[in-house]
């Protein structure tokens, strides 16, 4: 199954059923990325399952960006 070949630290994040779309474009999560699918995640991860129409200001989605840097550290 393509959901196998995700590379997820925690136990419970590979438990996680994501989509195929998802799966298969397999990112690997950055800044830059992030950025970029938070601006529009339908439009960067065409049949997600994400259901959140995205953050259009980008000084909005670099200070989350930043928070989630802090927050995981
Ligand atoms: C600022 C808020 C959010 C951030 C930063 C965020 C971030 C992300 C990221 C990075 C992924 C991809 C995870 C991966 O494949 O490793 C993801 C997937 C997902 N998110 Fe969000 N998300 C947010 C809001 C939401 C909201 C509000 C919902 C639900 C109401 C949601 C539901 C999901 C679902 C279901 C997936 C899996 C999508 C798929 O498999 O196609 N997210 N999110």
């Amino acid at each position: 199954m393509l959901r196998r070949e995700r590379r997820c630290s925690s136990k419970n994040a590979r438990r996680f059923s994501y989509s195929d779309a998802n799966v298969s474009k397999g990112i690997t999560w950055s800044k830059d990325t992030l950025f970029e699918y938070l601006e529009n995640p339908k439009k960067y991860i065409p049949g997600t399952k994400m259901v959140f129409a995205g953050i259009k200001k980008p000084q909005e989605r670099a200070d989350l960006i930043a928070y989630l840097e802090q927050a995981t550290k």
